[in-house]
């Protein structure tokens, strides 16, 4: 068994960047995205999966990274809420947030937006009650559901 501080080399494409470090295998990706890369979009609500305001994509799909260890990610590729815009082009479903003006205080808005990707692309927008239902583990303190729901069907039309 490794020691507890071992650390363990790892590399993973973020954001289309390669990255290599070393981490004690207890580190969660969130924490290696927030503390080690300094991408600080990702935020960290309740660091138990119950939230899902640190939602990234791990190739292509949606993922708590406070639920996966960053040497699991070892060899993957992760897409954080920095990655999305393009050639200094908000994604379209960055722009249908603000068009929908789906956010207060904007600390879930990333986690949500991630999401709303990750939704659109499985094809689960055919009715505002599919999009709650997918996209029910993206809580928003603020209840800004309504404009969310809003956003994600106006994205997904846009898609
Ligand atoms: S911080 Fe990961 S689900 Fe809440
Ligand atoms: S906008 Fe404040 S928590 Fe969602």
């Amino acid at each position: 068994m490794p020691s507890f501080a071992e650390r363990i080399p790892i590399k993973i494409s973020v954001n289309g960047e390669p990255q290599a470090a070393e981490v004690e295998a207890r580190v969660s990706l969130l924490d290696f995205l927030r503390e080690r890369l300094r991408l600080t979009g990702t935020k960290k609500g309740c660091d138990r999966g119950e939230c899902g305001a640190c939602t990234v994509h791990l190739d292509g799909r949606r993922v708590n990274a406070c639920m996966v260890l960053a040497v699991s990610a070892d060899g993957r590729a992760v897409t954080t809420i920095e990655g999305l815009a393009q050639d200094g082009r908000l994604h379209p479903v960055q722009q249908a947030f603000i068009d929908h003006d789906a956010m207060q205080c904007g600390f879930c808005t990333p986690g949500q937006i991630m999401s709303a990707v990750g939704c659109i692309a499985e094809g689960h927008t055919r009715s505002d009650a599919e999009i709650a239902e997918w996209m029910s583990g993206n809580l928003c303190r603020c209840s800004c559901y309504p404009q969310i729901r809003a956003a994600v069907r106006a994205a997904a039309k846009e898609a």
